[in-house]
C-alpha cells in the first residue's frame, strides 16, 4: 500500500455553459475536479486549502474512514467548516473496498460544481473479479451532474429564505458539458474515443444535486459489476438507474458497427406533479471512423416517471460474494423518510410554499438542525456542555398511519426540528426499515449513511409488513451499498454491524431534502480498546 499526498485548492473559475458565463467554485481550477486514483490499502492526504469565498468540507462519499470520523467532512457533524483563507488535511486510508466512489463538497450547495472521481483499483497483484481478472483495456470515469443559470448557494438561500422549492436546473451534464442537445452547447459535448473489440470499463458517478438518472449507451449492452466500490454479480443490461451519491460500474465491449453513439441521461423523476429538469444529457463514444457528419446513434430512455424500469435495476443488483451477515439483530430501527409542509403562522416570511406552508422534511417527523458552534463529534469527544445534541432520535415514528396515503391529515405529522441522534452500542448489528412517505408528495429518496457500507435485504411497494416482508429478505447476496434508493410509496431493509466509533451522518442525497431537515445521525460508541475507538482529533482540525 502507498502514502499518497494531494493538495486540493478551492478557487473560483470562470467557466461557460448554455451562452452564459459565470465564476464557479472548483478544485484546483477543474470542473469537474480531479479524479483521485488509489489501490485498496492506499492512505491518503488531501490538503484542503479554502481560496473561495465561502465556507466549505469536503466529503469522501463512501470511504468507510474506520475510526477516522475526523476526515469524513460533512459541515458540522464531523468538523467545522474550512473558512476562507484556511486549510485542513484530511487523512484516510482506503481499504476494504474495491471499484468508484467520489469526493464532493459537503457544505451547502458547493457540490454542485466541487466534486471529483475517487477510483480504488486492487492492489497489485490482486485480480479483478471480471475481465479474466485483468484489468480493462480502458477506464472512462464518468461523472453526471447537474448545471445551474445560477449560482447554486443562490438557488439554495432563495429557497431558505421563502420556504418555497429552488429552482430546478438548467441542464444535465456528463462531466461538467451538457452535450450538444443544449442551446450553444455543440461544443460542449464530452466525446470519449473508444477502440473496436476492447471491452471498457466506465465507472459512472451521479453527482447531480437534485436528480436521479437514467443512463443508457446507443447499440451497446452495458455489464454492471459493481456498485458503490462493492462488486456485483454481472447484471446485463440497456439502462441504468443511478441516483445522486451512487456509483455504477459497467463493462461495455464496443462491438458495434464503426461510428458515434450517444451516452444518454435523462431524469428519473418519481413524484408526481412536481418540477424537475427533464432535460438530455448528451456525450459521444466514438470509434473513429470517418461519419463526420452523420449524427451519433441515440438510445431510447425509459419515461421520466418510469418506476418500474428504475426499480428492476436497482433490485437486479445482487452482491458478488455471499453476504457475511449476523443471525442476529440487536437494534432493529423503523424510520420513516419524507418531505411535508410546516404550517406556518401569521407573518411568517418563509411561507412560500403551498397554502402559507414551507416545505420541510424530516426522519420519523424530526427534521434535523446542524449545529453552529461546534461539530457533533467535537462535542462528543470532549463531552462539551452544553450539548448541541440529545441521543435521543425515536427509534419508531411517533404516529403510526398509511405513509403511503395521500392527504393524510398534516396535524399528525407536524415535524418537529432537533439535533438528535440515534446511539449505537460499538458492534451492534442494526436493521433499518426505511419506509417512505407521502404527506406533500412520494417520491424515491435515495439514502445515504457515512461511515458505513451495508447489505440492502429487500426493497418493496406500499407499508413495509414485518409479518410477510421479511420472508422477501435476501439473506444470501444482497447488494452492498452506501446509498439505498427507498422505492416511491415503498420502503427498503438495510442491515449494518456498528464497528466505526463515531458520528455518522444519514440523509438524503437529495440536496433539496438535506437543507429541509431529512437527516439524522448516528452516535456509534467506542468499543474496547484502542483499536474500536475512535482516533484523537488532528491538531489542524478547523474550530468555528
Ligand atoms: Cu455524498 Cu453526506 O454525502
Amino acid at each position: 500500500a502507498k502514502q499518497q499526498y494531494h493538495e486540493f485548492v478551492i478557487q473560483e473559475a470562470a467557466v461557460t455553459r448554455l451562452c452564459n458565463s459565470r465564476k464557479i467554485m472548483t478544485v484546483n481550477g477543474q470542473f469537474p475536479g480531479p479524479a483521485l486514483e488509489v489501490n485498496e490499502g492506499d492512505c491518503l492526504a488531501v490538503k484542503v486549502t479554502n481560496k473561495g469565498q465561502y465556507n466549505v468540507t469536503v466529503h469522501w462519499h463512501g470511504v468507510r474512514q474506520m475510526r477516522t470520523g475526523w476526515s469524513d467532512g460533512p459541515e458540522f457533524v464531523t468538523q467545522c467548516p474550512i473558512r476562507p483563507g484556511e486549510s485542513y488535511t484530511y487523512r484516510f486510508t482506503v481499504a476494504g473496498q474495491e471499484g468508484t466512489l467520489w469526493w464532493h463538497a459537503h457544505s451547502s450547495w458547493l457540490r454542485a460544481t466541487v466534486h471529483g472521481a475517487l477510483i480504488i483499483r486492487p492492489r497489485a497483484k490482486v485480480p479483478y473479479p471480471f475481465n479474466n481478472g485483468k484489468p480493462p483495456a480502458r477506464e472512462i470515469p464518468i461523472i453526471l451532474g447537474e448545471w445551474w443559470d445560477m449560482n447554486p448557494i443562490d438557488v439554495v438561500r432563495t429557497a431558505t429564505r421563502t420556504g418555497a422549492a429552488p429552482n430546478i436546473s438548467d441542464a444535465i451534464t456528463v462531466n461538467g458539458q451538457p452535450g450538444d442537445l443544449y442551446k450553444c452547447s455543440s461544443k460542449d459535448t464530452t466525446t470519449f474515443q473508444v477502440k473496436s473489440g476492447e471491452t471498457n470499463l466506465l465507472r459512472f458517478t451521479n453527482a447531480a444535486l437534485n436528480t436521479e438518472l437514467f443512463v443508457s449507451l446507443a447499440g451497446h449492452t452495458m455489464t454492471v459489476v459493481g456498485a458503490d466500490a462493492s462488486y456485483t454479480k454481472p447484471y446485463a443490461t440497456s439502462v441504468l438507474m443511478i441516483a445522486p451519491g451512487q456509483t455504477t460500474d459497467v463493462l461495455v465491449t464496443f462491438d458495434q458497427p464503426a461510428g458515434r453513439y450517444y451516452l444518454a441521461a435523462r431524469a428519473y423523476a418519481s413524484a408526481q406533479g412536481v418540477p424537475f429538469d427533464n432535460t438530455t444529457t448528451t456525450a459521444i463514444f466514438d470509434y473513429g471512423a470517418t461519419t463526420a457528419g452523420s449524427s451519433p446513434a441515440m438510445p431510447t430512455l425509459p419515461a421520466y416517471n418510469d418506476t418500474t424500469t428504475a426499480t428492476a435495476f436497482t433490485t437486479s443488483l445482487r452482491g458478488l460474494r455471499k453476504a457475511e451477515l449476523p443471525s442476529h439483530i440487536d437494534e432493529n430501527l423503523f424510520f420513516t423518510v419524507g418531505v411535508g409542509l410546516f404550517n406556518c403562522s401569521g407573518g411568517d416570511q418563509r411561507c412560500g410554499g403551498p397554502n402559507n406552508t414551507r416545505f420541510t422534511a424530516s426522519i420519523n417527523n424530526v427534521s434535523f438542525v446542524l449545529p453552529t458552534t461546534v461539530s457533533i463529534l467535537q462535542a462528543h469527544y470532549h463531552a462539551a456542555t452544553p450539548a448541541v445534541f440529545t441521543a435521543d432520535f425515536p427509534a419508531n415514528p411517533p404516529v403510526q398511519f398509511d405513509y403511503t396515503a395521500q392527504n393524510v391529515s398534516r396535524a399528525l405529522w407536524q415535524p418537529v426540528p432537533g439535533t438528535k441522534l440515534y446511539k449505537l452500542k460499538y458492534g451492534a448489528v442494526v436493521q433499518v426499515v426505511l419506509q417512505g412517505t407521502n404527506i406533500f408528495a412520494a417520491e424515491n429518496h435515495p439514502i445515504h449513511i457515512h461511515g458505513y457500507d451495508f447489505y440492502i435485504l429487500a426493497e418493496g411497494f406500499g407499508n413495509f409488513d414485518a409479518a410477510t416482508d421479511t420472508t422477501k429478505f435476501n439473506l444470501d447476496d444482497p447488494p452492498m451499498r452506501n446509498t439505498v434508493g427507498v422505492p416511491v410509496n415503498g420502503w427498503a431493509v438495510i442491515r449494518f454491524v456498528a464497528d466505526n466509533p463515531g458520528v455518522w451522518l444519514m440523509h438524503c442525497h437529495l440536496d433539496v431534502h438535506i437543507t429541509w431537515g431529512l437527516a439524522m445521525a448516528f452516535l456509534v460508541e467506542d468499543g474496547v480498546g484502542v483499536l474500536q475507538s475512535l482516533e484523537a482529533p488532528p491538531p489542524d482540525l478547523p474550530l468555528c
